[in-house]
């Protein structure tokens, strides 16, 4: 018998009373031999089965009821006295049983994600730590030097201050790093949107990091000749984002190497801006994770070139907050082109 449903569990309690109560009965009849009838017997088997099979029902179902209200009271995070009675019918169990599901789903969903913060809290807190340990311990050891004579030493002390100065300066550059993401991740934050002309800004940043580029006699330019292209994005922000890849493509570029940028309009409404390098690039399973902060593909390479990994973080957030799109292609040994769009003004 299929006992899952309440009246189950009531009519074989039942029936297994009215079967006590007939071999009772039957056994008083023999052994006492009373006037007994087999239809006094018959009638109040009967009675019995059908007497207690009302009483169970009421009781099993008040029983499950109070059971399902407490675990309802537990999925819906609920007072028990507070909630409306259970109204037991055939589908409360499966319904039950469904909605506890669901309750287990959104909880583990739940887990997972708390898991996931807290994991990415460690990663930041360790990495940030040992962002911040390399240059203090270098700023502490100058200073320590300086104080132990090399002050008085004309041949080392402005070189061992500026060396300290240097170190300074790299954490101010993280910890402004580390400021942008966290206003750019607050949902207060506001861009200042301004017309301007890509083509100039492009121009401005390419005169800005010649030096740069010059040190690795690496080409910076255009892939053909612009007319003044004028898009409406905060312009600060946006020069960022062409600063960081810009000077992506010269730190993991080739000595004698290039950079170029193209622009192209579609949908009239939009630019799409490629900036390409024919550098180190890097291998397919790192894409998804260059705009983490921190993450750096080469851990050991780039500690010589000085990044800690916030600089594509930076990019991505802010053409978030502009609700742009960035992309990235990238061959071992070939190159990289990241690509994102602005809108046209
Ligand atoms: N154009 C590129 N070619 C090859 N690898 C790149 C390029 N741009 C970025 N990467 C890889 O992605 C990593 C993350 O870049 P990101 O700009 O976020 O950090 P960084 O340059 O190391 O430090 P930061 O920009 O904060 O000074 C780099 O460490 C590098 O390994
Ligand atoms: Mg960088």
């Amino acid at each position: 018998m299929n006992l899952s449903k309440p009246i189950y569990i009531a009519l074989a309690g039942s029936l297994l009373l009215g079967l006590l109560v007939t071999i009772i009965l039957v056994l008083i009849k023999n052994l006492s031999a009373t006037g007994l009838s087999g239809s006094i017997i018959l009638l109040v088997s009967l009675t019995t089965v059908v007497l207690s099979l009302l009483i169970f029902t009421f009781l099993v179902r008040r029983y499950l009821s109070e059971k399902i209200k407490v675990i309802y009271g537990i999925i819906t995070n609920e007072q028990v006295s507070e909630m409306p009675e259970v109204n037991f019918t055939n589908d409360t169990l499966a319904k039950l049983t469904e909605d506890s599901t669901e309750y287990a789903a959104v909880q583990q969903k739940q887990i997972s994600e708390l898991k996931k913060q807290a994991a990415f809290r460690k990663e930041f807190l360790g990495n940030l730590a040992h962002e911040l340990k390399t240059p203090v311990f270098s700023i502490q050891g100058y200073v320590l030097t300086l104080l132990e004579g090399g002050l008085e030493d004309e041949r080392v002390n402005r070189d061992f201050l500026e060396r300290a100065l240097s170190g300074v300066d790299r954490i101010s550059n993280l910890l402004e790093d580390l400021d942008d993401i966290a206003k750019l991740e607050t949902d207060r934050f506001k861009l200042n949107l301004v017309k301007f002309n890509f083509v100039q800004l492009v121009k401005d940043v390419f005169q800005e990091l010649e030096t740069k580029a010059n040190h690795r006699n690496i080409k910076l330019k255009f892939d053909k000749h612009y007319e003044p292209t004028f898009i409406l994005a905060d312009a600060n922000r946006i020069t960022q984002v062409l600063v960081n890849l810009v000077s992506n493509s010269i730190s993991y570029g080739i000595d004698g190497g290039e950079t170029s940028v193209s622009i192209n309009v579609y949908d009239k409404k939009k630019i799409l801006v490629e900036v390409s390098d024919n550098g180190v690039g890097m291998a397919k399973e790192h894409i998804p994770r260059l705009f983490e902060r921190f993450y750096r593909v080469d851990k050991s390479r780039e500690r010589n070139i000085g990044g800690s990994g916030l600089g594509l973080a930076i990019v991505k957030h802010v053409l978030e907050v502009h609700k742009q799109t960035l992309t990235v292609r990238s061959t071992e040994g070939i190159g990289s082109t990241f690509s994102f769009t602005l809108d046209l003004a």
